[in-house]
């Protein structure tokens, strides 16, 4: 059987949901820790901690030499993980590190560590970041409007809704919420200006929708605040390049991703090394790319695990193994 036979042919249903908690669901965790471990004595990076569920399972899927570096850039998550997982963090098998995965190769250039067996990258925000009101990430909840997943990062949505040109904002609003009606949700934000709190802009986008599009609308401008307010983008193109350098040969990349504009970005980069998608050849007419897919395909979660959770839904897993081709 070759990988992707074997990750096809997993069991349907997924135990993963063992590793739970109050703070977050991991999804596709089993499905993810199989896809991604191919040394149960290595070094694994879990560049997006949350509630530390794929941490764990991940711990759990390694030998006790094997070990696994969490990063996260919330501060909550960091200290709700570090609680749940302490006995890992006194025995060295996990270090958390405080930070943004698109500094990853800084990250872990400081902790001593060139090289690692495989990353993960759980994209987007976690179930306790979006039901905290205090965050400011939902429309469905009246909070101050902010959605900063680094709480010490100066600019948040306020700012960002509040400050930005009309022409910046309708650019956004259609960048990163591919939003039809960017043009007059952008005027009829600055005319209301100011807005500092989830309601009023929910009430704003809502009033500028149209009718019987408002659900929808709602999650494309959130989500298009939410990605420019964290560079959400940006920083996952930088630590998609910085990981042809990071991962040894034969370990891999998994990325789960929650949105066409990240899935999109993940399946060019692991089909081809770039992140334009553009397949390049050398004169033998080989292709040119540092990545073997495990699944040509993304992987959704089964309706077993939609049922239970709900946020699986839009989840699409993408795994690729580092080729030995270090001189691309
Ligand atoms: C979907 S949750 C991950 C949940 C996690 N896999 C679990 O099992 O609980 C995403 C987490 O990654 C963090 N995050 C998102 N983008 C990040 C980035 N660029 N750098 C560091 N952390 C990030 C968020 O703060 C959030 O805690």
């Amino acid at each position: 059987m070759n990988p992707t036979e074997k990750l096809n042919a997993r069991d349907n249903t997924e135990p993963g949901l063992n590793y739970a908690s109050g703070y977050h669901a991991p999804v596709l965790c089993n499905t993810v820790i199989q896809g991604l471990v191919t040394q149960r004595d290595g070094v694994y990076v879990d560049g997006t901690l949350g509630g530390g569920g794929h941490t764990a399972a991940l711990l759990d899927a390694l030998s006790a030499s094997g070990s696994v570096i969490a990063i996260d850039q919330d501060e909550e998550a960091i200290s709700e993980a570090s609680k749940r997982l302490a006995p890992e963090l006194a025995s060295g098998r996990l270090r958390i590190l405080k930070g943004n995965f698109g500094d990853m190769a800084l990250l872990l250039g400081s902790a001593g560590i060139d090289n690692v067996d495989g990353i993960l990258l759980d994209l987007g925000v976690s179930s306790h970041q979006l039901d905290e009101a205090e965050r400011g990430f939902s429309h469905r909840m009246k909070g101050p409007l902010d959605m900063r997943m680094d709480k010490d990062q100066p600019f948040g949505a306020s700012e960002l809704v509040n400050e930005m040109e009309e022409s910046d904002l309708m650019h956004i609003l259609f960048r990163f919420g591919e939003e039809p009606k960017s043009r007059r949700i952008a005027r009829d934000l600055v005319k209301a200006r100011p807005i500092l709190t989830t309601e009023k802009l929910a009430d704003v986008v809502r009033w500028a929708a149209p009718r019987g599009q408002e659900a929808k609308t709602l999650a494309r401008v959130f989500q298009a605040i939410r990605i420019a307010v964290n560079r959400e983008l940006d920083v996952l193109d930088q630590v998609l390049m910085d990981s042809v350098d990071l991962i040894s040969t034969g370990g891999r990349l998994a990325i789960i991703s929650y949105h066409s504009l990240e899935d999109r970005r993940a399946k060019h980069f692991l089909r081809t090394g770039n992140l334009e998608g553009e397949v390049k050849k050398d004169m033998f007419g080989n292709k040119l790319t540092p990545w073997a897919e495990i699944n040509r395909k993304p992987i959704s979660a089964d309706q077993a695990e939609q049922e239970v959770n709900p946020r699986s839904r839009s989840a699409r897993l993408r795994i690729a193994e580092r080729l030995d081709n270090t001189t691309l």
